[in-house]
């Protein structure tokens, strides 16, 4: 079976269990797991910010960095397709009290010109903005990732206005490895960052929030508040380190088999359109509705999920195996044909 839903159903090989078993803990709500802190810094020294934050969830770690960048009342910038808007439950009316403007352009990434357009003015009837979240990469946008100048040049439209910069990089690692960027380079571009390391990564559980060390500091505060204070959750953090150690070069070969998996799918019948992958996320649409596709795919053991009426996402991921790409390419062809 290929389960291609997700890279979120990737599981620990055996390697990363072992380092997990083999884990020093300690009751982290008193800042006193070793291994916490040291995924904690490993994160932050990579991306040159002062501080991390190891969360149960990506969704809390943007929710709490748009709760300690925003004011009740004030307005969040992103586009129509992120996560933070689509999928993460309303938190940003729940948890934050503010508004949002959506911006709605065809690329499913922000611009400058949409920061510019959308900041509202200092008058007493409008809500305050006060914070620009990006996804890199776009879950939505079939994995597409930011030109670095692109995030440069919204970092400056928000430096101008005097707006907080978060990015959603629940995938930043595969746009870091897609596009060579230097994780320093582009960590200086954000005020905080979330990276997933439950996704391509392949870690059980968890996410780390990134950024300067008061940001971070009252970060802390709110995961406690959401019920996020974890104790001698070292054994996960260490999965965690694995994971950035020894699990971020390999996303090329995920990659790869998006765009082989792409090509094929351009020769199949009732597939009418092919987003061409830059990641690992496809984007495909189909003559039908593609409840009739995907129950074609799972019967030949490949799972997919629906990503809009006749739009059909797949997700490569390391544990696809590789020794039987010709067959997923077969079944894939027989499914679709
Ligand atoms: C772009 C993006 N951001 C955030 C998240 C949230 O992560 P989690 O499922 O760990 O809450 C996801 C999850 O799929 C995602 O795709």
């Amino acid at each position: 079976m290929f389960d291609l839903r997700s890279d979120t159903v990737t599981k620990p090989c055996d390697d990363m269990l072992k380092a997990m078993m083999a884990a020093e803990v300690g009751d982290d709500v008193f800042g006193e797991d070793p291994t916490i802190n040291r995924l904690e810094a490993l994160g932050a020294e990579m991306f040159g910010h002062e501080a991390g934050l190891f969360c149960p969830s990506g969704t809390m770690t943007n929710q709490i960095a748009i709760s300690v960048h925003t004011k009740p009342g004030d307005e969040v910038i992103c586009h129509e397709t992120s996560h933070i808007y689509q999928y993460e439950v309303g938190g940003i009316a729940r948890n934050s009290l503010c508004s949002v403007k959506l911006i709605d352009n065809d690329s499913a990434a922000l611009r400058a010109e949409d920061i510019e357009e959308n900041v509202h003015a200092d008058y007493d009837w409008l809500a305050r903005t006060s914070l620009v979240v990006a996804e890199d990469t776009s879950n939505r946008g079939g994995g597409k990732c930011y030109e670095l100048e692109d995030l440069k040049k919204i970092q400056s439209a928000c430096s101008k206005h005097g707006l907080a910069f978060h990015l959603d990089g629940a995938r930043a690692m595969n746009a870091i490895v897609k596009k060579g960027h230097d994780s320093k380079e582009y960590g200086s571009l954000f005020d905080s960052i979330s990276i997933c390391l439950s996704k391509g990564l392949g870690a059980p559980v968890g996410s780390l929030l990134l950024g300067s060390k008061p940001f971070i500091k009252e970060a802390r505060r709110r995961r406690k508040g959401m019920g996020g204070g974890m104790r001698q959750a070292g054994y996960l953090a260490e999965a965690g380190i694995f994971a950035l150690t020894n699990n971020v070069e390999r996303f090329k070969e995920d990659h790869d088999l998006a765009e082989i998996i792409a090509q094929k799918l351009m020769d199949c019948k009732a597939v009418t359109n092919v987003i061409t992958p830059e990641t690992n996320i496809l984007l495909f649409d189909v003559d039908k509705l593609c409840e009739i596709y995907l129950e074609r795919l799972s019967k030949e053991g490949v799972f997919g999920v629906a990503f809009g009426k006749k739009r059909i996402r797949l997700v490569t991921h390391k544990d696809i195996d590789r020794s039987r790409t010709e067959l997923l390419l077969d079944l894939i062809e027989r499914a679709l044909n």
